[in-house]
């Protein structure tokens, strides 16, 4: 695991600061998220397995603070070693702490001609890892007196299925099973499931028609107004 630090913003006195773990920020919807998150008061902190420099670069070092964690979120035995690290960042006295599960990766194609190992893989990036990141993350804030929201990205290939597409499908499937167990079960953290609909990012690079696609910047918009305006503990949403 590497990481970086880029950026610390230093503050007197009592300011509130909101703390936002965003996983796959180094592209797509991720990227567009972190973007939108970059505002005074607020501290991000990304994980995904290349960095984000342009993201790093138009941080404002005097009032906003961004760390970095370079990071292969297959490796799910090392998952609540990274909260562990990630929480080490977070000020006690943080107003507002939200982890963001949009990391994942997509594949089509049928079951039997696909490789045991990109199964497992796919599996764990979608499904697993956020799993533990959950578990990790109300572990490891139980002493914060503060909101706590979990917010995973799903899709509408949770119930939309299509030829080939059984393990993305079966992982946002399960994120989605998972969201509303979890939501059973905790109240102190609150978590929830928005299912954005086509997004040109590289999951759509071969599609031709570009103009069905929505742009990352929107689904960002939206999905962060899930996230702050009309978060809806153990539910899963459309997010348009
Ligand atoms: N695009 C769509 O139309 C669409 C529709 C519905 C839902 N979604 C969901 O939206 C979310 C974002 O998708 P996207 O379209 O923005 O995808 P994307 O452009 O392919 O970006 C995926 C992000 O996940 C990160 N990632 C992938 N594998 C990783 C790994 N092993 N370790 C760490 N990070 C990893 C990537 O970073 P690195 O490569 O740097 O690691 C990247 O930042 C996903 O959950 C996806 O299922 C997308």
């Amino acid at each position: 695991m590497v990481y970086i630090e880029k950026r610390y913003f230093h503050y007197a006195g009592v300011i509130e600061v909101k703390c936002f773990i965003l996983t796959g920020a180094s592209q797509g919807i991720g990227a567009a998220i972190g973007k939108k998150l970059l505002a005074d008061n607020h501290h991000l902190i990304c994980v995904s397995r290349e960095k984000n420099e342009l993201l790093l670069s138009l941080a404002d070092s005097e009032k906003q603070r961004i760390d970095y964690f370079e990071f292969d979120l297959k490796d799910v035995e090392e998952i609540d070693k990274l909260m562990g690290n990630i929480f080490e960042k977070i000020s006690s006295d943080v107003d507002g702490l939200y982890l963001i599960n949009n990391a994942a990766i997509h594949f089509n194609q049928p079951i039997e001609e696909t490789d045991p190992s990109l199964i497992a893989r796919l599996m764990n990036i979608n499904l697993v890892t956020p799993m533990i990141l959950t578990a990790s993350f109300i572990k490891y804030s139980k002493h914060l007196n503060t909101e706590k929201r979990i917010l995973n990205v799903s899709s509408g290939s949770s119930f939309n299925l299509s030829s080939g597409g059984s393990c993305y499908s079966t992982s946002k499937a399960g994120l989605e099973t998972f969201t509303k167990s979890i939501g059973m079960e905790q109240s102190d953290v609150k978590i929830m499931s928005v299912r954005p609909n086509k997004v040109d990012t590289n999951m759509h690079a071969a599609t031709e028609n570009k103009k069905q696609l929505k742009t990352p910047e929107y689904a960002a918009d939206r999905i962060l107004t899930f996230l702050l305006e009309r978060f809806e503990h153990g539910k899963t949403v459309k997010a348009w």
